[in-house]
This record gives structure tokens, sequence and C-alpha cells, in this order.
């Protein structure tokens, strides 16, 4: 499966594999992810409450530059981290199709919204080019891979869309791998201005490394599985024997004439 096999058959959100419960590992990976996520997005929302000057105090000269854009991203990128997150779990997927297509189309828009904004901003980040950059890139890659998903679930090939809606996921979630590392830095006594700088490449770059990998690995275990279970291909005769069919046969042509003369 995975990238190498975008089968283009249509199937259906409901296959077996995907519509059961995951194993524990994966389901409680599941579940810490969508956590943080949640967490992570209800943090952001605390400027309702305190203002965006006060709750993104190091971000005053971002807040200035570009107050539309930057609203609009911290309105609308937690509802993709947050809404993303519950898509991903099969059972609900499976009992509220209709449910995961509204959710989906929240997610598209609120991605289409926030990473527009987040294009905006980049030029003006508080890190600077570099930062502004990686943050720049981030933001036309994860419009364009979601864009994709969203492309390919309309399309009715619905094995592809799951690939690229977890590339996309992953891209959402560099905003919870950014708090991850922060902290590191903040340790090492470096403010967020000088961490963003190397935050804005970090915090997605190893997140599509990770799932492209996982994805692949995913893919070729589904491989081996399908072929175990195809039905044995009957092998063609052994090459040796058909020869020694063919030679007898022969020997016999020759015998017969050798009797008709
Ligand atoms: C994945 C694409 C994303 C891009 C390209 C992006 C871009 C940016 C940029 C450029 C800034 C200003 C940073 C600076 O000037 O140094 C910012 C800040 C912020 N972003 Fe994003 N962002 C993305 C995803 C998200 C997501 C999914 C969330 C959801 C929580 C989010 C929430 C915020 C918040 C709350 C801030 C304000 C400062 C902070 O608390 O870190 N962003 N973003």
């Amino acid at each position: 499966m995975a990238a190498q096999t975008d089968s283009r058959a249509p199937t259906r959100l409901s296959e077996p594999h995907h519509t059961g419960s995951p194993r524990p590992g994966p389901r409680r990976a599941l579940i810490l992810m969508a956590l943080a996520a949640v967490g992570v997005a209800l943090a952001s929302y605390r400027f309702v409450f305190l203002g965006l000057e006060a709750s993104f105090f190091v971000m005053l000269a971002q807040i200035e530059a570009r107050p539309l854009a930057f609203l609009i991203h911290v309105a609308a990128s937690p509802i993709a981290l947050a809404i993303g997150a519950i898509q991903f779990f099969p059972r609900l997927r499976a009992a509220r199709p209709g449910q995961h297509r509204w959710l989906g189309r929240l997610y598209g828009l609120a991605i289409l919204a926030g990473g527009l904004a987040g294009l905006v901003m980049a030029p003006t980040s508080v890190g600077g080019p570099v930062a502004g950059w990686g943050f720049g890139l981030l933001a036309v890659i994860w419009i364009a891979v979601t864009a994709q998903a969203v492309r390919l679930a309309m399309a009715g090939r619905f094995d592809a869309h799951r690939r690229w809606m977890v590339r996309s996921y992953a891209l959402t979630f560099a905003a919870v791998t950014l708090r991850i590392y922060l902290p590191f830095f903040m340790a090492a006594g470096i403010e967020y201005p000088a961490a963003s700088v190397y935050l804005a490449w970090m915090a997605w770059v190893p997140n599509l490394v990770a799932v492209e990998w996982w994805l692949r690995r995913r893919g070729s275990r589904h491989e081996r599985h399908a072929a175990a279970q195809a039905p044995t291909v009957r092998q063609g005769p052994n090459p040796a024997f058909v020869e020694e069919c063919q030679r007898q046969s022969t020997l016999m042509r020759n015998d017969t004439e050798m009797i008709r003369t």
C-alpha cells in the first residue's frame, strides 16, 4: 500500500481493518495524541478571555504587524488541531460517517483559513527570515496536502484519502510538537524569538518524515498480509518435466514414422 500503491479503485470507508479498534499500543498513542491536541487547542483559545496581547505577549510585534491574520490564525488553527484528532478514531468514523464528513469539511476550512493567515504572518515572524521561511513553507504544504486529501475523498478514493490525511495531520500536529520542544530551549535560556528559528522547522519536518516511514511500513505489512490471504496461485509445470515430455513425444513420432516406412 502506502505511497507505492495509491489504489485507484474506490474503497469503502468501512473496510474491516479500519473500523475495528486499533490494537492497545496504537490505541493508547491515538488517545495520547488526541489529549495533547485538544489540550493545546483549548489553551490557544485563552485569548477569548485574556485578549491577544496578554495571551501571546512574546508575539506583540507579530500582533501589531498582522492583527487580522493573527486573529484568524489563532481562531481557526486550533479548530483543525482538535477536529483532526477526533477524526482518526476508527469506531467514531465507522459509527457516524455523516459526522466524519462534516467534521472533515470543517477541518479543511479551518486549515484553509489558518494556513493562509499563517502564510501572511510568516514574513513577519518574530524569529526573522529563517523562521519565516519555515512557517511559510509549512503553511503552503499544509494547505496543499490537505487539499489533496479532500480531493481524494471527494473522488471516492478513501485509501489514498486516509494516507494524505495522515500527512495533513502530521503537519497540523506541528502546533503540539513545537510546544513540546519549546521548554527545552527555555531551559537552555533561549527565548522564543531565537528558538523559533529552529522550531519553525523542527516542529514539522520530523513529523512528516515519521509518518512517511510509518505509512510505508504499514503499507508493506498490509501487502504481506494480503499476499498471505490470497489463494495460492497454481504453479505451472516443472520446465524439466515439460522438456522430457517433448523429448518423449518426438521419439514416439520418430518411431511411428520408422514403422510406417
Ligand atoms: C501547520 C501550519 C501552521 C503554520 C504555518 C503556523 C504559523 C504560525 C506563525 C507564523 C505564527 C507566528 C509565530 C511567530 O511570529 O514567530 C504562529 C503563531 C501561533 N500559532 Fe500557528 N501555525 C500553524 C499551525 C497552528 C496550529 C495547528 C495551531 C493550533 C493550536 C496554531 C496556533 C498558533 C498560536 C496559538 C499562535 C500564537 C503564539 C503561540 O501561542 O505560539 N498554529 N503560527
